[in-house]
């Protein structure tokens, strides 16, 4: 079989990411491998987000731009998948003709088919069909291989789809209703990256609260004392989680598991009332306060991160000045904040009340600086702490520098459980022959804060983490309590 090179961009959220993993299981068995140069290309495929105008922008210009290597390349197959996918269809290529195929989010586990439709008939192709549901819900089982990721973090789907009706998405519409896997298969999948080395997962959902609701086979809070179980693990996170639905269990599970990462992403989008009516968010700011305050007392220490949305349709400034007052409430660790914009199918494209979008982006800069504020604040507290961070690799600044450092200056980079990035050097009184590697459980004394990362050294002395070339079976004391 021939050896094909195929290259894949990802727009958007983790899901996505996900998703773009499994495409390439699913091609690997036809001789396609992964390349990270577009231009040695046989297959690209882009994987695209419609969540907000931007995304969709994103993915359309880098379509576009592939027009120049599809001229140079006839032979060259391109195809387009995800949320745009699914929206647009075969407006897709009509608009932009140098394109082969486009494979909505139902298509994942068609995709060998369709290339291989397009590598022997050389016709362009579309397959939105979601009448058969998500046949790419179950993870493809392939043998591991090099070309695997090898990260000792992962994300494992969950779910897919959402019930929720927020007025201003679109995932309804380009991820179907929701529906939940099969535990079994799940926790078949994790034991699996387990046994390849994986050391951490994130749970991805639209809103795991109310995963297996539907099916009737378990709540989410059972799924994480089961996942819980397994050996080696050493974390679990997981993503998102809808306000409305965040369960007294789930709460308590933060102090009742200990491989349960001290952080949780509750999207708040807007602090007053009237908006959040407006959006069909289904919950109050005094009923996200309340949720937070008991996070806050079974977990004291535990991180809150956020997403916001301003200019909804509507959005006053005293509306706006309550979303300033809850982030001060809260005093978030993280915020992620956009500016509101029209989607397809989306109740409030058709709201009045639309904001300007000079209005927009100076409440997103208010928003964005006090967010930072908050951020930087939390990490400076962090400053003399000593911290147990999962090793996940060398930092950006290293894979960046020149080759033929000292193997001591070298700079690594992981988490906390908390979700904060530390970059780390070995110190003084480590070795060469000390080697740290990914995927290992290490204390690190941090040293400096700013607002988007840590950075520190490994703590030695008493406490000091042995370290050696191979994986290895992470003492209990080691897994975060
Ligand atoms: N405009 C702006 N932001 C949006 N989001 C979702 N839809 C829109 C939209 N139409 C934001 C929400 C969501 C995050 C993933 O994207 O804050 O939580
Ligand atoms: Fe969109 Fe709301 Fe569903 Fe999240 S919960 S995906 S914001 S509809």
């Amino acid at each position: 079989m021939d050896t094909k090179l195929l290259y894949i961009d990802t727009i958007g959220c983790q899901m996505n990411v996900y998703d773009s993993e499994q495409f390439a299981k699913g091609l690997r068995p036809m001789g396609y491998t992964l390349t990270s140069s577009l231009d040695t290309a046989n297959l690209v495929i882009v994987n695209t987000c419609s969540i907000r105008e931007k995304a969709q922008q994103k993915a359309f210009s880098f379509l576009g731009r592939l027009a120049t290597l599809k001229r140079k390349k006839p032979d060259l197959i391109i195809g387009v998948g995800g949320c745009v996918a699914q929206q647009e269809g075969s407006r897709i290529l009509e608009r932009m003709p140098h394109l082969d195929f486009v494979f909505g989010t139902y298509a994942v586990g068609r995709l060998p088919k369709i290339v291989k439709e397009i590598e022997l008939k050389r016709r362009s192709f579309v397959d939105i069909d979601n009448s058969g549901g998500i046949d790419g819900l179950e993870p493809i089982a392939v043998v591991p291989s090099a070309e695997d990721n090898q990260s000792p973090t992962r994300f494992v789907t969950i779910m897919r789809g959402c019930d929720n009706h927020c007025t201003y998405c679109v995932v309804p519409h380009v991820r179907g209703r929701e529906v939940s896997r099969n535990p079994a298969n799940i926790l078949r999948e994790i034991r699996n990256l387990v046994k390849s080395g994986v050391r951490e997962i994130t749970l991805l959902g639209q809103n795991v609260n109310s995963f297996g609701k539907k099916e009737g086979s378990c709540s989410f809070p059972e799924l994480l004392f089961q996942i819980h179980d397994i050996e080696d693990l050493l974390r679990i996170r997981f993503t998102t989680s809808h306000p409305k639905d965040l369960s007294r269990n789930l709460i308590d599970a933060f102090s009742g598991l200990n491989k349960l990462c001290k952080h949780i992403h509750l999207p708040v989008q807007s602090g007053s009332n009237l908006i959040l009516r407006r959006m069909n968010r289904k919950y109050t700011r005094e009923e996200y306060l309340e949720k937070v305050d008991r996070l806050h007392s079974i977990c004291p220490d535990i991180a809150i991160s956020t997403d916001i949305i301003l200019g909804f349709p509507g959005e006053t400034s005293e509306d706006f000045d309550k979303t300033l007052d809850l982030i001060n409430k809260v005093e978030y660790d993280n915020l992620f904040a956009f500016k509101y914009s029209d989607r397809p199918y989306a109740l409030a494209t058709g709201y009045p009340g639309k904001v300007s979008e000079l209005v927009k982006k100076e409440r997103l800069e208010a928003v964005l600086d006090l967010g930072k504020e908050y951020a930087a604040k939390k990490n400076r507290s962090l400053v003399g702490s000593t911290e147990l961070i999962l090793v996940e690799g060398f930092s950006k600044k290293q894979r960046k520098s020149v080759s033929g450092r000292k193997i001591n200056d070298r700079q690594w980079s992981g988490r906390t459980s908390t979700n904060k990035i530390v970059n780390f050097t070995k110190g003084r009184g480590f070795y060469s022959n000390d080697v740290i590697s990914k995927g290992q459980m290490i204390r690190v004394q941090i040293d400096k804060a700013s607002v988007h990362s840590l950075s520190g050294t490994v703590v030695e002395g008493g406490e000091k983490v042995s370290v050696s070339t191979k994986q290895r079976v992470f003492p209990p004391e080691l897994v975060e309590a």
